[in-house]
């Protein structure tokens, strides 16, 4: 340890006396070379750069990847989300075994591990007590290279790539990267939020390819949001995520100069996003859909309207926290759920008060209906009325069939024709003198 520092410590000393910092532009860093904070290495066509960074205030340092032309700066990849370095005099270099390591005082980082894929890409030397032998021998790595893709890959003498940042997403997907998993390679893709704005470490909230290659959004481990590939369709042309028999890559048909990402962000919301140069701004598109299991209990998602989801009148949402809608998410992905703002007449002490249906038109129906035995929506109703635990019903007039409805009313939707009519009790005292309920619907 103490030995491969020294001889770490010479070389930069003797790299920088040849390279004047302002002259380092290279996309590329040979085994003798290493680059010190506030140095970076840019890719060949200047889309990407790579480096140190640190958010605002803070006086944690990241090894990260950003847009060489956003400004603000806009970081799509991150070594060491989990280990931040706690001073700005880090540098990158290559450690005797041939893998890409931080130094930062007496702290060593190893970027990658080319003796294991699989294992975390970033550790915290300090927690070895030796030096680790991996017995990669150093002439079996030639270079590290940014490529003009974002990808950071780490080739030996072949060109062989032994290790690729694109295998270790944070919370960006770029143009030709995977998401799901590759039984041959063992490599598994997956964006994990950041934790906050100004914090990568690993957040709530993640993007999961399941084994029937439907996109999940989890918080923790409960997912809250289903949906299928085909919802990253809409703008683009039908190639744009290719399905895999185990995994979906995101080919880029944008065209070369177009600056895009999907991003999983630290609100829960998935956003696809464009560079716009003119204004210089994200321009996040707007892919209005609702997922598997809607927006959320007692929602409603409006495929036609700017915020898809939106909690049912005579409710509201639970929580009023970081996660509210903005226009322009992608599917305005919403894990809260809504709830009543009256509690049901039937379900109240006081027996005068009653409940009344609110009637909604051309309805995507909620999951999980129970399904009764009557002939006619009349029966259906005073079925429904019957019993306080039947929420909603729904009489189907083609097939003369009545559904009724005892639980969280998930994936409920708001269609412009079609679909059927659909009722769901509210107390009484929720609707004006004119039989409106008071519009809770944004
Ligand atoms: C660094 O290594 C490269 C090839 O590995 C070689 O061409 C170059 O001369 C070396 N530079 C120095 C300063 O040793
Ligand atoms: C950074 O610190 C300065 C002085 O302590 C403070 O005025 C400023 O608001 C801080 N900025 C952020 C983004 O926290
Ligand atoms: C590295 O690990 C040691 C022991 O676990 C800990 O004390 C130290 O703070 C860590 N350093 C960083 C930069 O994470
Ligand atoms: C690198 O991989 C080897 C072999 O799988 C493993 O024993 C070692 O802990 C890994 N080192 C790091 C820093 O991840
Ligand atoms: C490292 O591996 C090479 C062959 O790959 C072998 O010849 C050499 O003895 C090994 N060194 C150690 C220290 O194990
Ligand atoms: C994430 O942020 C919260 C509060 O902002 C903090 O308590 C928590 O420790 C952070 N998690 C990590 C992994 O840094
Ligand atoms: C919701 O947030 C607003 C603004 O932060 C706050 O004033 C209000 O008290 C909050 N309401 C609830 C119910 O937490
Ligand atoms: C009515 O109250 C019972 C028990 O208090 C509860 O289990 C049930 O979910 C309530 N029903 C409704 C529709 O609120
Ligand atoms: C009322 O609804 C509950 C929940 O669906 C059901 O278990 C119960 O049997 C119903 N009661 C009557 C009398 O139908
Ligand atoms: C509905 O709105 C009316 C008039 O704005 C108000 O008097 C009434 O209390 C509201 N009802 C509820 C349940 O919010």
């Amino acid at each position: 340890m103490e030995n491969s520092f020294v001889l770490v410590f010479v070389i930069g000393l003797f790299y920088l006396s040849n390279f004047p910092m302002s002259s380092i532009a290279a996309d590329t860093i040979t085994p003798n070379g290493s680059i010190t904070h506030p140095e970076t290495i840019i890719s060949a066509g200047g889309r990407f750069e790579l480096g140190f960074f640190s958010l605002k205030n803070d006086t944690n340092y990241y090894l990260g990847i950003w847009y060489k032309a956003v400004s603000p700066q806009t970081v799509v990849w991150v070594a060491n989300r989990d280990y931040p370095i706690l001073s700005s005099s880090a540098s990158l270099s290559f450690g005797s075994d041939g893998n890409i390591m931080i130094y930062c005082g007496k702290m060593r980082y190893i970027v990658t591990n080319i003796s294991s894929s699989n294992t975390a890409n970033v550790m915290n030397f300090s927690s070895y007590n030796t030096a680790i032998v991996t017995n990669i021998s150093s002439s079996n790595t030639a270079s590290v290279t940014l490529l003009d893709s974002g990808n950071l890959i780490l080739i030996n003498q072949k060109s062989q790539v032994l290790w690729q940042s694109f295998d270790y997403p944070t919370d960006t997907l770029l143009p030709g990267m995977n998401l799901g998993y590759d039984p041959l390679t063992g490599v598994s893709w997956s964006l994990v939020s950041w934790n906050s704005s100004q914090d990568p470490a690993p957040g709530v909230f993640s993007l999961v390819l399941d084994p029937s290659l439907e996109l999940n959004i989890k918080h923790g481990s409960k997912i809250y949001w289903t949906g299928d590939t085909g919802h990253f369709l809409v703008f683009y042309s039908a190639n744009m995520l290719r399905k895999k028999s185990t995994y979906v890559t995101w080919a880029d048909d944008l065209g070369d100069s177009t600056i895009s990402r999907i991003v999983m962000d630290v609100s829960g919301q998935l956003r696809l996003q464009s560079w716009t140069e003119g204004v210089q701004g994200w321009n996040t598109l707007n892919a209005p859909t609702c997922g598997r299991s809607g927006c959320g209990a007692f929602s409603i998602c409006n495929l036609n309207a700017q915020i898809p989801c939106g909690c049912l009148k005579g409710f509201k949402s639970e929580s009023n926290d970081s996660w509210a809608q903005e226009p322009g998410d992608i599917w305005a992905v919403d894990a809260r759920r809504c709830v009543r703002k009256t509690v049901l007449g039937c379900n109240s002490s006081s027996l005068s008060k009653k409940d009344r249906f609110q009637h909604i038109k051309y309805a995507g129906l909620p999951i999980n209906p129970l399904k009764l035995n009557v002939r006619s929506s009349m029966e259906c109703e005073s079925a429904s009325l019957s019993n306080c635990s039947w929420i909603a019903y729904s009489f189907d007039e083609d097939t003369g069939s009545c559904s009724v409805w005892d639980n969280d009313l998930l994936d409920l939707k708001q269609l412009s024709e079609g679909g059927k009519n659909f009722y769901f009790k509210l107390s009484v005292s929720e609707f004006d003198s004119l039989g409106k309920v008071n519009a809770t619907y944004h």
